[in-house]
């Protein structure tokens, strides 16, 4: 298979207003061209000029040293502080009494943090941090609601120079604790609890499950915001309000080397354990500044609003990051998007005068089988710039987002990246790029890529195919954490001397990127990658099966649906009691968003001779369709049909 077929066709295509054009902070296609020839041919002289953009405490003597490739060194020799970079640049500037984050809690509660508000917090936490023997170098793990405490929680990790692995809060105990462990963490930040749905999450619960045991973990820090009654660990667990009561609020940056460790953050691959994938410190900002200035066209008076969990790598780059770094307003809220109504996100617009929106195809998907009376009611005449992120948006989707929300005045950008890119790197330029709906479009500056076939041969227009990209990038990622070889296996050895991300996608005869998905058997929940390994790796650890293979079936709401083959062990009967059983098991072994929508029963699975499972062939009778593959390499061809008998 060197090729990918391509059935999506798209004629339509929207360019942006000349109004917004005009204000664009990129605001002409020569500019844009000049710029990105410029990032690609002398990226040296490129990116060194938007380094020079940020606050450092030392600065640095070489861009870019690709020589122990696929490992890059960027802004060699200089030192700089995220922390400081995100807040203590702004101090002296007006931006100092600017609101920096807006919040708002699921039940209606609010609080906001001016930037000098928010610089002093985080000061009083690391602090805090400091007093409970935490260090430069240090893994700090943090498990918590979308507070403003959880922003700054990785900036008081950043402060202090501590490594800081954000892991979602709708992720279970025994998830947590193998990211614990391999993260190696000595502390976690957490709260008592969150609230999702009217109901309180007890995150301090999960924590103390997933902590019981682990030696190395001396201090458990919880910040109170549900106030349900929690176990203590004496020694251990300290109060949040406690820890910063007596906290200084001044703290100097401690200065970070260019390329030491920022954070961790876990990212499932289509086989074994989750993969800790590790960002630096100055190339990161740096990629995840200038996307978010140029890509949500920032400018002063933005009110901005991504709606993601701070837990995924969105929320880390354009949450924290990215805005605070360009001194944005940044709005955080707590809850679910029909809490407590199916209007609550555009309640939220209309009331924070918010005027750009990141969000992801499959809460637009939501949004549309709820019926726009829930949208129209609330003015979101505020709203300038819409975008997206997670999986492919389908066209219709696209146009749903485009009339009834951005009023057919705002461009979307469809941003294309991963947790392993750390910045966006396919999108269009808002006042420059005429978009048609569905399309990541162009490569960003600095981004080289490629379609290639499956010997890394580059294919032509509209030839579907694997994408690839050719040069280093700033915020790349440097490595797997405790794994150097996975790194080079995973992303380096398909195509030697190019990043593969994974994904198919094709390039049209305009020179626009279309993503088809991914190439593996990784799954995308709600734009959400879960490892099929995973879950089937839970459900066998049930009692009752004895094999189960996962795949995707495509699904309306979520973009893609789990549906699990399971074989279970003599002895025991498939019942509805049983399906719940197993979903149930699922969900606390590894978290609700692995939750298998449909559990199907077989008899056995589809091998080839060398005993792996066939899931593509499975994927066909999930999604009930003709079965494409070759199966004559198949172990048992009587498999076949007794699944599909047992599927209708
Ligand atoms: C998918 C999220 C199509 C893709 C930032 C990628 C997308 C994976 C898009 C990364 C998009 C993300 N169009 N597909 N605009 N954005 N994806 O690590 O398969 O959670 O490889 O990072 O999501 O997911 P991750």
């Amino acid at each position: 298979m060197s090729e990918i077929e391509s059935i999506l066709k798209e004629a339509r295509s929207f360019a942006p207003s000349e109004e917004f054009r005009a204000r664009a902070i990129v605001s002409t296609e020569e500019a844009a061209e000049r710029s990105y020839r410029e990032s690609i041919d002398d990226p040296e002289a490129f990116w060194g000029r938007v380094g020079r953009e940020l606050p450092w405490l030392t600065p640095f003597e070489r861009v870019l040293d690709w020589s122990a490739a696929p490992v890059a060194r960027w802004f060699e020799g200089g030192r700089l502080n995220a922390s400081a970079v995100c807040l203590d640049r702004h101090l002296e500037t007006e931006r100092r009494d600017k609101v920096a984050i807006r919040w708002e809690g699921e039940p209606g509660d609010e609080r906001s943090f001016t930037y000098a508000e928010a610089q002093a917090e985080v000061c009083r936490f690391a602090n805090a941090l400091l007093a409970r023997g935490v260090a430069k170098g240090d893994r700090v793990a943090i498990y918590m609601p979308m507070i403003p405490e959880l922003a700054f929680a990785l900036l008081a990790c950043a402060r202090i120079g501590a490594i800081h692995s954000v892991v979602f809060g709708g992720f279970s105990a025994q998830s947590l604790r193998d990211r614990i462990e391999d993260g190696g963490c000595t502390a976690v930040i957490t709260a008592d609890g969150g609230w999702r749905r009217g109901k309180v999450l007890p995150l301090k619960d999960v924590v103390d499950k997933a902590t019981a045991g682990i030696a190395s973990v001396h201090t458990v820090m919880v910040v109170r915001r549900t106030e349900n009654e929690v176990a203590w660990t004496a020694g251990r667990d300290v109060w949040y309000h406690d820890a910063v009561a007596d906290a200084s609020p001044e703290l100097a940056p401690e200065p970070m080397e260019s390329e030491d460790t920022l954070f961790l953050l876990y990212t499932s691959g289509s086989t074994g354990k989750p993969k800790g994938i590790r960002h630096t410190t100055a190339g990161y900002l740096v990629g995840t500044y200038l996307t978010t200035k140029t890509i949500f066209d920032l400018k002063e008076d933005d009110v901005y609003w991504c709606t993601a969990d701070i837990g995924w790598v969105t929320g880390h780059s354009y949450i924290v990051y990215g805005p605070l770094a360009c001194g944005a307003t940044v709005v955080m809220y707590e809850g679910a998007p029909d809490q407590p109504h199916p209007g609550r996100f555009w309640e939220l617009v209309q009331k924070h005068r918010i005027s750009v929106l990141y969000t992801a195809p499959t809460a637009i998907r939501a949004f549309m089988r709820w019926g726009d009376e829930h949208v129209t009611k609330f003015d979101l005449s505020s709203l300038r710039l819409l975008g997206t992120v997670g999986e492919p948006i389908n066209p219709e989707a696209w146009m749903w987002y485009r009339r009834t929300i951005g009023g057919e005045r705002c461009p979307i950008v469809d941003t294309w990246w991963q947790t392993e890119t750390g910045a966006i790197m396919l999108s269009p330029l808002p006042g420059v790029t005429s978009t048609p709906p569905g399309c990541a479009t162009r490569p960003f500056f600095g981004v080289d890529a490629l379609v290639v076939d499956e010997e890394g041969n580059e294919l032509g227009p509209n030839q579907g195919g694997f994408l690839a990209i050719r040069k280093p990038w700033p915020s790349m990622l440097r490595g797997i954490w405790g794994d150097d070889q996975r790194f080079v296996d995973t992303y380096w050895s398909k195509f030697p001397g190019m990043y593969f991300p994974g994904d198919g996608a094709r390039r049209d005869e305009h020179g626009n990127f279309w993503i088809m998905g991914r190439v593996d058997d990784v799954l995308n929940v709600s734009g959400h990658r879960l490892s099929t390994m995973e879950i089937e790796s839970a459900l066998v650890s049930h009692p009752a099966v004895v094999e189960a293979a996962v795949v995707a079936r495509p699904d309306d709401l979520t973009g893609e649906a789990i549906c699990a083959f399971v074989t279970i062990g003599s002895g025991q009967k498939p019942s509805p009691e049983l399906i719940e059983a197993l979903k149930g098991h699922v969900s606390t072994e590894i978290g609700k968003l692995a939750r298998p929508s449909d559990i199907r029963f077989a008899e056995g699975l589809p091998k080839t001779r060398s005993g792996k499972i066939m899931r593509r062939l499975l994927r066909d009778i999930a999604a009930r369709r003709e079965i494409a593959d070759d199966t004559s390499t198949l172990e048992d061809l009587g498999v076949i049909a007794r699944l599909r008998d047992e599927s209708s």
